[in-house]
């Protein structure tokens, strides 16, 4: 058994939300006591790499790995300013592709922390390729950090049925826990059934008895989720309507929204729900996605 402690894993470049993303990856390092590892994946895939004579491919490619080593070193002293507790180690990878260098860099890691921008991409992108590919394929947690206009306090976690929430809610309790702040679970449920050939149908009766179950539903999860965090103010929302707008709602005033990587719907075969899709791209704030077996 290996007792090297998990590290908190960062993907480092030069954007605004990639430092935002090293300044959470940061205290979360500091909050659950792990090493740091920062990344930066010279992306040999891109566009001036690929446009370049052969010739002059070597030098490019010393010239950036000399820049990835400065922002680097920058972002090691940003972090021993801030947290001079934690143990930062750093890794240059050169990778057809960022996602992949970093998934490969973080199969051993607590948590993966990436902005949800980066320097590329068109500009209009709530989400940068990274975040979605890492979110779609990672065992472990990614968190996508997104800057927020005004400071909100708080954790939201989206509550499914079943097992499939376990993990979810317990790495939202931990959040919450580090934080020293609440936690709000928010389980969605609606009585629409889509028919064969997409007409809508409501269940005439069914509505009261569902509100029940949902609310059952989500106090069992709650119950068993709260056992290991008992200081955890917890409050539940049972909505009545689609879950991702319920949670992209509630967004707005927390700091960090939890989801599971897979609901109990969808196709089995997807990696990442629609829900948790949604949000990731249209949340105010910080989203962590949670693997789960759906
Ligand atoms: N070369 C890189 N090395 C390490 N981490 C990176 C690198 N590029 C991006 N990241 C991480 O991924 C985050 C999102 O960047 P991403 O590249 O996905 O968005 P983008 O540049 O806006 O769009 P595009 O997908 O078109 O490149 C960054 O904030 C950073 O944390
Ligand atoms: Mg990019």
């Amino acid at each position: 058994m290996d007792n090297q402690p998990r590290v908190v894993v960062a993907g480092v470049e030069d954007s605004r939300d990639a430092w935002a993303a090293l300044d959470w990856a940061a205290a979360e390092a500091a909050g659950r006591q792990r090493p740091l590892r920062l990344v930066h994946v010279l992306n040999v895939s891109a566009h001036r790499v690929r446009e370049a004579p052969q010739e002059e491919l070597p030098g490019l490619q010393e010239a950036w790995r000399q820049r990835g080593q400065r922002l680097l070193e920058q972002a090691t002293r940003k972090v021993a300013e801030r947290h001079p507790t934690v143990p930062v180690m750093s890794a240059i990878m050169i990778a057809p592709s960022v996602a992949a260098a970093l998934l490969a860099e973080a199969g051993d890691a607590e948590l993966i922390v990436v902005g949800a921008r980066g320097s590329g991409g068109f500009p209009e992108l709530l989400l940068g390729s990274v975040g979605g590919h890492l979110a779609t394929h990672a065992n472990r947690p990614v968190v996508v950090v997104r800057r927020q206009g005004t400071v909100s306090r708080g954790v939201v976690v989206g509550v499914d049925a079943g097992r499939t929430c376990a993990s979810t809610l317990a790495f939202a309790f931990e959040e919450a826990a580090l934080r020293g702040t609440g936690l709000t679970a928010i389980h969605a449920w609606d009585d629409i059934r889509l028919m064969p050939g997409g007409a809508e149908l409501s269940l005439p009766h069914g509505g009261a008895g569902q509100a029940r179950q949902a609310r059952q539903l989500l106090a069992a999860a709650l119950d068993e989720g709260g056992k290991t965090f008992p200081d955890v103010p917890v409050s539940g929302i049972v909505h009545r309507g689609g879950a991702a707008y319920a949670l992209t709602s509630a967004s707005k005033g927390a700091e960090l929204v939890v989801v599971g990587s897979r609901g109990r719907g969808g196709f089995t075969g997807l990696l990442l729900g629609s829900v948790s899709r949604t949000v990731l791209h249209q949340a105010a704030c910080t989203v962590a996605v949670v693997r789960n077996s759906a």
